[in-house]
């Protein structure tokens, strides 16, 4: 029997290298593993905390299924699915609410950096843990690959289980998360943590243009010979011992390292813009490819449902 990996990104705009290093590229070496039966959905309802507009979310989600397959995702070999698509994911977070306080959802980072920023803070954002918890353990999953940022949410899909299980009896698996050490935390052009959030990212399938801009903006401290941030950046598309060559023979030069950065940024992320560009020529076979793993999730999690809804007694 496989283990069961399951993994999911929000629709909320490109993706940029950070996803790509610290989450998505395990998403496509653990498929190709072989060792793995494979769910990667599109978090779409947690995304609608975020973006509450139709035209944007409908523009997003057929984005998102085109970037994960152009890095690689093949809708022959993995699951590959939208939330909205399975509403046993809302059904089992509503069962889960009744399981979880509020003082231990007041835990969770994404609450308390409203509350240390003094923004109003929707119910959705408050019970995204729990929302995440169920997209997880409706499918018996073993492993989730994902950056250091959420890890905190997979624990807190741990505990869930284990509450469920502790009243319940055994139902749930509990879940690891897989977080690769060297990647937890991909910086972003001003050295801080890059996020959609923060405008620091370079996004994934950027044009060279978009490349040039990104990375001519990467803040540099002067009067170092290396450029701390140019550096973290390059060392995901160079080897360290290339690296130490290169900025040794170019102490100080600042705009010869960031010019070195950009080609070889460019010649990694040509090929995956090309193969985005040619996958989406294809909206149909795009829309058909999460009907296809719509209807196979919900296989899977109907079944699951069944099972809980007998441990809790309503069937
Ligand atoms: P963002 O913070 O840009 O909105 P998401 O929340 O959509 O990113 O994250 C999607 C996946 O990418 C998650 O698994 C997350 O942990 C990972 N991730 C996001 N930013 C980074 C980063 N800077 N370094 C490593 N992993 C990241
Ligand atoms: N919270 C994740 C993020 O912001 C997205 C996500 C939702 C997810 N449900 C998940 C990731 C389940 C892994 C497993 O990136």
């Amino acid at each position: 029997m496989k283990k069961i990996l399951l993994s999911g990104v929000k629709p909320t705009g490109r993706p940029h290298i950070g996803n790509y290093f610290g989450a998505m590229k395990q998403f496509v070496d653990l498929l190709n593993s072989g060792n793995y039966d494979c769910y990667f959905f599109l978090a779409d309802y947690h995304a609608l905390n975020f973006i509450q507009n139709r035209e944007e979310m409908a523009r997003n989600i057929l984005d998102l299924t085109i970037d994960y397959m152009a890095i690689g995702l093949d809708p022959n070999k993995a699951t590959l699915f939208k939330q909205s698509d399975v509403s046993a994911h809302t059904e089992l977070s509503c069962i889960f609410d009744t399981l979880v306080t509020m003082p231990y959802l007041q835990r969770a980072h994404a609450y308390k950096d409203a509350q240390a920023k003094n923004v109003e803070i929707n119910v959705g954002t408050f019970n995204y843990p729990v929302l995440m918890a169920a997209d997880i353990l409706l499918y018996n999953t073993d492993v989730v690959p994902v950056g250091q940022d959420q890890k905190q949410h997979v624990e807190y899909a741990r505990d869930i289980a284990q509450k469920f299980n502790n009243v319940f009896g055994e139902t749930f698996k509990l879940p690891e998360p897989l977080i690769l050490e060297h990647v937890a935390t991909v910086p972003g052009t001003d050295g801080q943590k890059m996020s959609k959030s923060y405008n620091n990212t370079i996004p994934l399938f950027a044009t060279r243009d978009e490349i040039i801009k990104a990375v001519m903006g990467i803040v540099t401290d002067s009067g170092s010979d290396v450029p701390a941030n140019v550096y973290a950046i390059h060392k995901l598309f160079r080897p360290e011992s290339d690296l130490k060559t290169l900025y040794g023979a170019n102490k100080g030069k600042y705009k010869a390292l960031k010019e070195a950065l950009i080609e070889d940024i460019d010649a990694f992320v040509k090929p995956l813009r090309e193969r985005r560009a040619e996958i989406a020529k294809g909206e149909n076979t795009v829309n058909k490819v999460l009907q296809r793993g719509g209807s196979n999730a919900c296989l899977i999690a109907s079944t699951k449902l069944i099972e809980i809804k007998q441990k809790i007694g309503v069937l």
